[in-house]
């Protein structure tokens, strides 16, 4: 629930997901989390409220209450990784394809990417079990991240070879990370199941797609777009500068914020 700018993260998420034309979406929550079924709900006093007395930008950000979109919850028992938060999802995706998409991720300026979009078009076109969002990264960050071996070239869509999660950045197989973005058939939920937990007690998402792969599965890498890359909300460094880049944005407020940090710079 922390904002970037004028919205909460998950609002960007749940935002991109429509415009991607996902409008079944599951939230794994954990205890403490009931924030995210609120924010969600339609509040009428308040929409009453900001009408009576002419608050059109505040109603402007209550739109997201009209997304054609249905959301469900469930929660994760204990904080067992992101591949048990996964497998919370099985009955709800049931025999369908699914996407799954990280809450510390905003994709493109304002969640503007449509990468899901075309991620679900090689998904069926390409007869894929998964397809995996990727993004170059400073081979000296690998340890933040999920991080592919492509087996055949790495133009915008490639097979991977296989995924290493966290890895040292010597033994790391290239500079693409997982971006925070999957397309996965049902199959992933046994290979999860097979997945021991790693030294913290956690069941890896990575460690699932790495069975696929080795299993001789079709797993499938979509190079995001520049202009759609992931901003990290996971940390300070990258919350700070995804927060003055949104602001930076804002059609009201970003001229003057600009002016702002310019006078802040000034060398005094
Ligand atoms: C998770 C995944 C990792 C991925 C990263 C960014 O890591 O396990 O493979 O690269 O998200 O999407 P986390 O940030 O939860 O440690």
């Amino acid at each position: 629930m922390l904002p970037v700018a004028r919205k909460p993260i998950v609002q960007y998420v749940a935002e991109e997901l429509v415009a991607n034309s996902i409008e079944e979406i599951l939230f794994v929550t954990g205890r403490n989390k009931t924030s995210i079924e609120d924010h969600f709900d339609p509040d009428p006093e308040l929409m009453r409220l900001l009408q009576e007395r002419d608050h059109k930008s505040l109603i402007e950000e209550l739109r997201f209450q009209e997304l054609q979109a249905h959301f469900y919850y469930t929660r994760q028992k204990s904080q067992c990784g992101l591949g048990d938060a996964v497998l919370c999802g099985e009955s709800f995706a049931g025999e369908r394809p699914f996407a799954v998409a990280l809450g510390d991720s905003i994709l493109g300026l304002n969640g503007s990417s449509r990468s899901l979009s075309r991620m679900a078009e090689i998904f069926s076109t390409r007869h894929a079990s998964c397809v995996l969002a990727v993004e170059e990264v400073p081979k000296d960050q690998a340890a933040h991240y999920g991080i592919v071996q492509p087996a055949d070239g790495d133009g915008q869509c490639f097979r991977v070879k296989t995924v290493i999660e966290k890895p040292r950045p010597e033994e790391a197989p290239s500079s693409l990370a997982i971006a925070g973005r999957y397309i996965f058939s049902p199959v992933i939920f046994d290979m999860i199941r097979k997945v021991q937990p790693d030294s913290r007690g956690e069941i890896q998402l990575t460690d699932a797609i790495r069975g696929l792969c080795e299993e001789g599965k079709r797993v499938l890498a979509f190079r995001l777009p520049p202009s759609e890359r992931r901003y990290d909300i996971g940390n300070f460094s990258s919350y700070f500068q995804t927060f003055v880049e949104f602001a930076l944005a804002d059609p009201v407020y970003g001229e003057e914020l600009r002016q702002y940090l310019l006078h802040l710079l000034q060398p005094r």
